[in-house]
Parts: C-alpha cells; structure tokens; sequence
C-alpha cells in the first residue's frame, strides 16, 4: 500500500478534523502518501483530490467543521455515479481510503466496496451517534454539550419567568442528544424520535410537578425527521396545561464549535485506528471504540443494525425527571 486517500461526507461533525489529522499523520509515519478528497461523495465523482501533508493539517485539532469539506450527494446513490468514483480511484491509483461520516456514508461506502474491490476503512463521526459498532460517534459529545449549555441558559429565564420551555434539539432518526442533554440539563420531559408523543400524559406529569411546587419546566425534544416540530407539541400541550410557554429551536447551532476532549482524543485515536486497520488488510470495516476498546465492525453492519438508546439511561431519565 502506498497511495490512500480521506475523505468526510454527510453533516459535519465538531472532531472530524482531528481525525484527519491523526490519519494524515500516522500514514505519513508509515511513509504513505495521502489525499484528501473535497466535498465528500461529490469531490470523488468529480476527482477532487488535494495532497495532505504536515503543513495542511497544521492548526486544525480545534477547529468544528471539516477542512476537506462535505456534502449529501444524491448521485452517489445510484450506481452510474458510483462508476465515476470507481473511474477515479482508478486513475488516481489509490490503494486505500478512508471514509469519515455516519450512516448514510457507510451506506454509500458498503456499496463502494462491493463494486470497485478497494480496501475502505470507515469512521464514525455523527453528531447523531446512531451508528452501530461505537459506543460513541466523534461529535456526539460537542453536540451534546452544545445542547446542555443551551438548556442551563434556558433554564435560567425559565425560572425568571416561571414559565413551560420546549428545547429542541438535534436527532434524525434516534434520541442521543436529547436524552444524554436531558438528564446532565435536569429536563422534566423527553420526546423522542420512534416512540408515541403522549401529549396529554406529559401534560399531566409536568401538571403533577407544578402541584409539588416546580414553578417552571424544560422539555427537551428531538427534532426527529421534522425539524420544528416543538411549536405543534407546544400548541398541543398548552391545551391541557395553563401556564405560559415557549419554544427554543437549537439547530446547527450544535454542529459548529471547537470539539471537545472527548471528541478530539476519540477522533485522534479513530484515525490512527483507520490507517493501522489499512495497513493491516483489514478492509470493508468501520473502525470504533466500545467500552474503551478499539473495535471492527462490517460496514454493512454498521447502517444494516440499529444502536438503541441505552436503557438504563433512559431509565435513569424516568427517575430523576419525576
Ligand atoms: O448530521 C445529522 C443531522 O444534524 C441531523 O441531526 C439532522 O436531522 C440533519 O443532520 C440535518 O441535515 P442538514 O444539515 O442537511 O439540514
């Protein structure tokens, strides 16, 4: 192996530049070379590649976003553009590549393998965390932060006000941020995505609490696959309770930031873990961290498997929250 190349695709997550870091630097340590393809999926269709070097990852560790850029490429999805990355890969004599994103980009690299027989490693980083295979995904822990920081303020006017909050907060198809945010943030309330919107009982139950002397409530909602979905609940719940609300919708708010420790010392350890797992032949994985341990996944199982929310969390959420 001599030519490798790395790319991140779907939303960027706050330590996807240390991972390109680690992995710029580990390959060169291995006398690799290594590219970095722009825009994710749509840079390979086009064959946007850049040489990375000390110099272009240099001063990168902290900063949120990605520096090769990303994006949601529709024509990835089907197999014509598949065939222009192949051509590329091809041309450009890569003998590797790394993959950075979530679900969706292991999705698209599941597919990749298959077609073009070239060794891929992925890495997971979602601010989402809903990939299996990791215990956490790089990003998760900023966006959850993010999301925290933001319910404390909250909570302060909240209080001032004594008034009901609606804080939603970021989670496509699962309730990481919010669940993990809810508990740290000390929410009365969880919505989350695939389980029923009861709005009568968290009516009754947030009722039951400014019974026992609460003089205000946050409840924290996943945005789900509609975004804005907190000002209906709001309206819904407002007709069982009679106490003044509002709505505080986060958004990419919470994709941007410096990453924090957890994410740059796992995203500095994925990446190294990407390019060993290259050298070692260990092709069509996903390289991830469970229990503190490094771990391989099949890509396949990766998007194919779902990682519930924890149990014992959402239990302890149920506690603390009565
Ligand atoms: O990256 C995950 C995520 O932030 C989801 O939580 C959210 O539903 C979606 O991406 C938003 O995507 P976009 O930035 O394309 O609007």
């Amino acid at each position: 192996m001599e030519r490798i190349g790395i790319l991140t695709s779907g939303g960027d997550a706050p330590g996807m530049n240390a991972i390109i870091r680690a992995a710029v630097r580990a390959a060169l340590a291995s006398r690799l070379e290594i590219f970095g393809i722009r825009r994710g999926y749509t840079g390979l269709i086009r064959g946007d590649l850049m040489p990375l070097d000390r110099t272009a990852i240099r001063n990168t560790i902290h900063l949120g976003g990605t520096i090769l850029e990303t994006s949601r490429c529709p024509e990835f999805r089907i197999r014509e553009g598949r065939v222009k990355a192949v051509e590329v890969l091809e041309r450009e004599n890569l003998d590797g590549l790394i993959l950075i994103g979530g679900e969706g980009t292991f999705h698209g690299a599941t597919l990749l393998a298959e077609e073009s027989g070239m060794p891929l490693v992925g890495v997971p980083a979602s601010i989402d965390n809903d990939v299996y295979g990791t215990d956490d995904c790089v990003g998760f822990d900023t966006a959850a932060n993010c999301a925290l920081e933001a319910i404390d303020r909250i909570r302060d006017t909240a209080r001032s006000h004594e008034r009901l909050f609606f804080v939603e907060v970021m989670g496509r198809d699962t309730g990481f941020i919010a669940l993990t945010s809810g508990i740290a943030g000390g929410a009365e309330e969880l919505i989350i995505p695939g389980e029923p919107i009861a709005v009568e009982r968290i009516a009754q139950r947030l009722q039951t609490g400014f019974g026992i002397g609460k003089k205000h409530a946050i409840v924290v909602v996943a945005e789900g696959r509609n975004p804005g979905i907190s000002f209906q609940i709001a309206r819904e719940v407002r007709k069982y309770l009679d106490i003044e609300s509002r709505v505080c919708v986060l958004g990419h708010i919470q994709r941007g930031g410096p990453p924090t420790v957890r994410d740059r010392v796992l995203g500095s350890r994925l990446g190294v873990a990407a390019v060993t797992a290259l050298l070692d032949g260990r092709e069509g994985w996903m390289v991830g961290e469970v229990r503190g341990e490094i771990t391989y996944t099949p890509l396949k199982d990766t998007w194919m498997k779902k990682k519930p929310l924890r149990k014992d969390l959402k239990d302890l959420f149920s506690l603390l929250s009565e």
